[in-house]
């Protein structure tokens, strides 16, 4: 499984960017020149395809990248088009994504990444956060020893040691083939030079200012002055531009070491947070194997403990296996009651089992075998809603804010990355003097020892903060492949909703025979186990369907959306890559050439 395909050193592709980087300084952040940002600036603002209006994919023969900001697509496409490969681009991605989509995109935060090899051979990198060293289970509870959702979600305590630059530098030694510089470099440009924000960022820029007044440092970032932006204002970010020229010209170590980390341990400090630079010193992303199971003889590739997602999609495919869903039709009352009967399930699993794999011994093999789904789907009624009981095991908070990106290079090389912040913008701290947001990721652990109960705290031990561990994710970044050849690449951001999103995206495609764009737009449903309701996105099915769910037993909601999936498929007529940015976010944009 560790395969390690190398390419030779594109020395031409590199040419114009020793050009560039000649005008750089080391260790000085100075502004790159600005005929070196045009090399990846934007040609073309977003497209039909990027604002929403076009119901076909993108398709393109060689490459694509889609992703939840357009801009950050044109990075990873121009890195495919100069030669380098699936990984080179999601890395140059993913660092773009940290400067034009800062509410998820992120280095302050962590993730997950699956990669598919052209010879069907896959692995994963793991670089969600971990907890400080000074972490523990009842660190969530204040000075009368009562839980504080508080601490756990809005302080400095809440920040996870962070994981994106250790796992985009793993992945790059790993399987990389273009110069770390290269990729690192225009999302130096985007923020030392700055880009016109859309109406989308301009809204959310002034909740940002509203909200975080605590911050001095991020009301500095996000707006001028204290006055919120307007759509078409430019926003620099130069702080975030001399972090990420460190990176560039230090790869890890540049965040991990000297001046960056120095600024995350003061910070820290300052604001009674708990990580120290002997944290960041010690943090590694790992190298896993990826989660693999099967559907109707399609090959589902995707993410091991600590996310739950691999396991739980996998696990639910499996219960689905055994129903004709097609003939049911899509979104109908049954199939609907099929799908939640399975999410349930899976769910309640993931809730007595799942967390972070180095700390706890988790039945990956059980869990997603086809022996256990049937056990599972055996007391499914058809008729009828099962009841979930909320005396085992509850529900945790978690996010709807995270981001996904998936990319395939001109040779076949897939990857699946989903990474976060967990709530929008994290935990609302620009670290002073480094430009960017930590995360709020210790959130995503359990409360605190035997704090289940009836409203929703977990406090099962699997998943309970401790020195060094990863909490649980539902981060989902999946591949698909057929006959050997590679099928889709898909994952969404979304909390616990991700891994439904996913499930879905992949039974438009197998079961209902959608294009990718429409098995990205079709409307989802979600249910988690506890709380036991079904919910249905806004106009997401008829009342009638809506009648016929309640008079089965389910309590019904229907409102907002479910995710922002990001997928390409491959056509399998012709190779051709179709890319589908997901239409409920208009900043999206799927670029292939
Ligand atoms: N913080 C969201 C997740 O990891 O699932």
């Amino acid at each position: 499984m560790m395969h390690k395909p190398r390419s030779w050193f594109r020395f031409f592709a590199f040419l114009p960017f020793v050009a560039a980087l000649l005008a750089l300084t080391p260790a000085t952040a100075a502004p790159p020149a600005p005929h070196a940002a045009q090399v990846v600036a934007p040609t073309f603002g977003p497209s039909a395809v990027a604002s929403g209006q076009a119901d076909e994919p993108v398709r393109a023969a060689s490459g694509m990248v889609v992703s939840e900001n357009w801009r950050a697509s044109e990075v990873g496409m121009e890195v495919l088009k100069a030669g380098g490969n699936a990984v080179d681009a999601a890395i140059a991605t993913g660092f773009a994504l940290a400067v034009v989509h800062p509410s998820a995109g992120n280095i302050g935060g962590g993730g997950f990444m699956v990669i598919r090899f052209p010879d069907g051979n896959a692995t994963t990198i793991d670089f969600r956060e971990k907890a400080p060293l000074a972490a523990s289970p009842d660190m969530w509870l204040d000075e009368s020893g009562k839980y504080s959702a508080q601490i756990q979600h809005h302080t400095l305590k809440s920040v996870g040691v962070p994981g994106t630059v250790a796992g985009f530098d793993k992945a790059h030694r790993l399987y990389g083939s273009m110069n770390w510089s290269r990729l690192v470099y225009p999302a130096v440009a985007l923020a030392q030079d700055g880009f016109p924000i859309s109406e989308r960022q301009a809204r959310s820029f002034e909740g940002v200012v509203r909200r975080m007044t605590e911050y001095p440092s991020t009301v500095a970032q996000f707006s001028r002055d204290g006055e919120p932006y307007q759509e078409g204002d430019t926003l620099r970010q130069p702080d975030l531009g001399k972090t990420l020229n460190l990176i560039m010209l230090n790869g890890r170590d540049g965040f991990y070491r000297g001046e960056t980390a120095r600024l995350i341990a003061e910070e820290m400090k300052r604001g009674g947070g708990l990580i120290t630079e002997a944290d960041l010193e010690l943090y590694r992303a790992e190298e896993r194997r990826p989660i693999r199971g099967t559907y109707r003889g399609y090959e589902v590739i995707s993410m091991p403990p600590p996310s739950s997602g691999g396991v739980g999609v996998v696990t639910m495919l499996n219960m689905l296996e055994g129903y004709d869903l097609e003939s049911m039709g899509h979104n109908t009352a049954p199939y609907i009651h099929f799908l939640a009967e399975a999410m349930r399930r899976a769910y309640r699993d993931r809730a007595e089992y799942l967390a972070d794999v180095d700390f706890v011994d988790v039945p990956v093999h059980w869990l997603t075998s086809k022996d256990h789904a049937a056990d599972l789907r055996a007391d499914i009624d058809p008729n009828h809603a099962s009841k979930s009981a909320p005396s085992d095991v509850a529900t945790g908070h978690e996010s709807p804010e995270t981001t996904h990106f998936s990319v395939v290079d001109e040779n076949g090389m897939a990857v699946s990355v989903t990474y976060t912040l967990e709530q929008g913008y994290g935990v609302g701290d620009v670290v002073p003097g480094a430009g960017f947001l930590l995360n709020n990721e210790m959130g995503d652990f359990n409360a605190g020892p035997g704090l289940t109960d009836e409203n929703g705290l977990i406090g099962t031990a699997p998943n309970l903060a401790r020195p060094e561990q990863r909490m649980l994710s539902s981060m989902t970044p999946t591949i698909v492949a057929k006959d050997g050849r590679l099928f889709a690449v898909v994952g969404s951001p979304g909390g616990r909703t991700i891994i439904n999103t996913v499930l879905q995206v992949i039974l438009n495609l197998v079961d209902f025979h959608m294009n990718i764009q429409q098995a990205v737009d079709a409307p989802r449903v979600h249910h988690q186990w506890l709380p036991d309701v079904l919910r249905i996105e806004e106009n997401g099915t008829s009342e009638a369907t809506v009648k016929q769910l309640e008079a089965m037993g389910y309590t019904v909601s229907m409102r907002g959306t479910q995710g922002v999936a990001n997928c390409i498929m491959i056509d399998p007529s012709t190779g051709d890559r179709l890319g589908a940015a997901d239409h409920r976010n208009p900043d999206g944009g799927a670029r292939g050439y």
